[in-house]
């Protein structure tokens, strides 16, 4: 029984006070549920609206690429410094341990291999699992322009009105067949559809010419993909630039796994997201931190 002793009666109300009420931080995200904003503030940081996703899910598609032969070795050490896990429901399970404070980007989509057509993906998760993981976040991809085109539209779509029923966010990943033009113009037509269909953020990839008009055009937040290696600092840069243009974080994951010093990469990365450091400065501080490291 609650203890009723000593019960004090309320006797500051405020008045005249107005209610406060505070607009949500992120882009197109204000008429949302408080639940789906709430995981929303677990992946994009209130404080600088961005975000450094961790991604390691390629093995879904890929198998064991190069970083990622052994996810206990490798990732499990960049999970400290990552705001988000972007990973699939075996990889999570089985090699990252539960106990740690991250919010999880669950890879939906699958059932293609690098052997067949790419575009060829269902939804490869039910949304009971996605919320027995804690997932703050479902991804699917989509291919415009591809072969199977209308069906991962339609995966994207069936994701969201799942995702609705349980306040769980979506990410359209805007997918690249091998035969796809990668120019502002192809990336602002995948993610303006993403984002029209309901993706309440979307991953795309970054374009020297006109990336403005991607991230302009989205009305929802744009994460980049960090794409194929590159040197530590033209990556920084890349990420640099991104923000610079409006995009609102980065999804990465070579550029971090398969750099010679994947942690002090990760810290670089990070000082060029929320702390808009430059690439030439977040460069320097990886060059430090690798000889630390090492
Ligand atoms: C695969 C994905 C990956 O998560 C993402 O593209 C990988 O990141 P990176 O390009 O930085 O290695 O969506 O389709």
């Amino acid at each position: 029984m609650a203890d009723l002793d000593g019960l004090k009666e309320g006797k500051d109300f405020g008045i005249g006070i107005p209610v406060k009420s505070e607009k949500f931080f992120l882009k197109g995200s204000q008429a949302l549920d408080w639940g789906m904003q709430h995981r929303l503030s677990q992946i994009f940081n209130p404080k600088s609206g961005n975000t450094v996703m961790l991604a390691f899910d390629h093995g879904y598609f890929q198998g064991p690429a190069t970083g990622l032969e052994r996810l206990d070795l490798t990732i499990s050490s960049l999970v400290p410094y990552a705001d988000v896990l972007m990973a699939t429901r075996g990889a999570l399970r089985s090699s990252i341990t539960p106990a740690n404070h991250k919010a999880v980007c669950l890879r939906c989509s699958g059932g293609q291999s690098i052997l067949k057509e790419l575009s060829n993906e269902a939804v490869a998760v039910e949304i009971d699992d996605a919320v027995r993981i804690n997932a703050s976040a479902m991804a699917t991809q989509i291919y415009i322009g591809s072969e199977y085109e209308h069906q991962s539209i339609n995966n994207l779509i069936k994701l969201i009105d799942t995702g609705y029923k349980f306040g769980i966010p979506v990410l359209g990943v805007t997918g690249v067949g091998s035969d796809m033009d990668r120019t502002a113009k192809y990336f602002s037509l995948a993610c303006r559809i993403a984002a029209e269909l309901g993706a309440h953020f979307v991953k795309t990839y970054f374009v020297e010419k006109d990336f403005e008009h991607v991230t302009a055009s989205c009305p929802v937040p744009i994460v980049i993909a960090g794409g194929k290696k590159i040197p530590e600092l033209d990556a920084l840069q890349m990420a640099h630039k991104a923000i610079d243009q409006g995009a609102s974080g980065v999804d990465m994951g070579r550029n971090i796994f398969q750099s010679d010093s994947p942690i002090a990469m990760i810290k670089a990365v990070r000082a060029v997201v929320h702390e808009n450091e430059t690439a030439e400065k977040a460069y320097e501080m990886y060059n430090t931190l690798k000889n630390e490291l090492n």
